[in-house]
């Protein structure tokens, strides 16, 4: 596997050769990173990232309060629900609390597929592909909008067992499928892929507490050729919890779900993202 390594920060990035990775258009991983504080980030990214954050200028609160809501809703999972197999579509680049390190560290044999269509996170993979003994991690390049190939590819079936319930995380990615690519169908084909007493996490942006602000996000992302829709309560409940359980405390803000500590949290406005729990009965 080949790693690239990115360009500095502020640096040109047009003359590089790359590993199918395109740096002259922004990338969603690369633009998470980069608010997230990361280094894996091209002038492309940046630009884009800068824009968006003009319109809406509390991205980044919003992006860490959703990382910290993965975290959480893993732990639970792992802990509380004691889910060992989890398939997480729409990895990102490593960061904090990754997903097979919060499982793992509650439960050292859980097993965790990591799926995503930017070549750059694989070639970040290897930071991915560490983990417990007992356990595995294992990472497929490839696209939630084919649902069909991640379940059939071999590295799911050699992982995972779905004759046994595990997690599907769908974690601020259902917000770069817009509807003329029936994020709905590619979630059911998800869904009725799990076996009963399954769990399906998502989180996904909202335009209902700042409109103009993550309106003005999105326009930043579909200009620059990252196709990104915004989603109401109502229209991210149908589209991913639809003949589910919800967990308690239900869909919210992701700083209000599950929240560990009694300090303060950022506002509805600040944060703009929703997410929940759900179990398949
Ligand atoms: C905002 S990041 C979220 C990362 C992580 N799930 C989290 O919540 O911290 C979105 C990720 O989804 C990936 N992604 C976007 N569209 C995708 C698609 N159609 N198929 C697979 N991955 C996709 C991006 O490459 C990026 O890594």
């Amino acid at each position: 596997m080949s790693r690239y390594e990115p360009v500095p920060d502020g640096a040109d990035s047009s003359d590089q050769t790359t590993s199918g990775i395109d740096v002259n258009h922004p990338h969603a991983a690369r633009m998470y990173d980069y608010y997230l504080g990361g280094k894996d980030h091209f002038e492309a990214d940046r630009v884009t990232a800068e824009k968006a954050l003009q319109s809406w200028s509390a991205v980044r609160t919003g992006v860490r309060e959703n990382r910290a809501f993965l975290g959480r809703a893993v732990r639970y999972l792992a802990e509380e629900a004691g889910i060992r197999q989890f398939l997480d579509i729409g990895t990102g680049l490593p960061s904090a609390n990754n997903v097979h390190e919060v499982a793992q560290k509650a439960a050292p044999d859980s097993r965790v597929v990591y799926v995503d269509n930017d070549p750059i996170v694989l070639s970040h993979a290897k930071a991915l592909l560490t983990g417990t003994p007992e356990g595995r991690t294992a990472f497929i390049e490839a696209d939630l909008r084919e649902p069909e190939k991640i379940l059939t590819h071999p590295t799911t079936k050699d992982v995972l067992d779905f004759d046994q319930p595990l997690a599907l995380l769908l974690v601020a990615v259902l917000h770069f499928i817009p509807d003329r690519d029936d994020p709905r169908t590619v979630v059911r084909t998800l869904v009725d892929a799990l076996p009963s007493g399954s769990y399906v996490v998502s989180s996904h942006v909202t335009p209902e507490h700042d409109p103009e602000a993550v309106h003005g996000l999105e326009e930043s992302y579909c200009t620059a050729g990252v196709p990104a829709q915004a989603r109401p309560m109502e229209d991210f409940v149908q589209l991913v919890f639809d003949g589910l359980e919800l967990i308690d405390p239900g869909v919210e803000i992701v700083s209000d779900w599950r929240p560990e500590s009694s300090g303060p949290r950022p506002s509805a406005v600040e944060v703009s993202n929703y997410g929940g729990v759900a179990r398949k009965r």
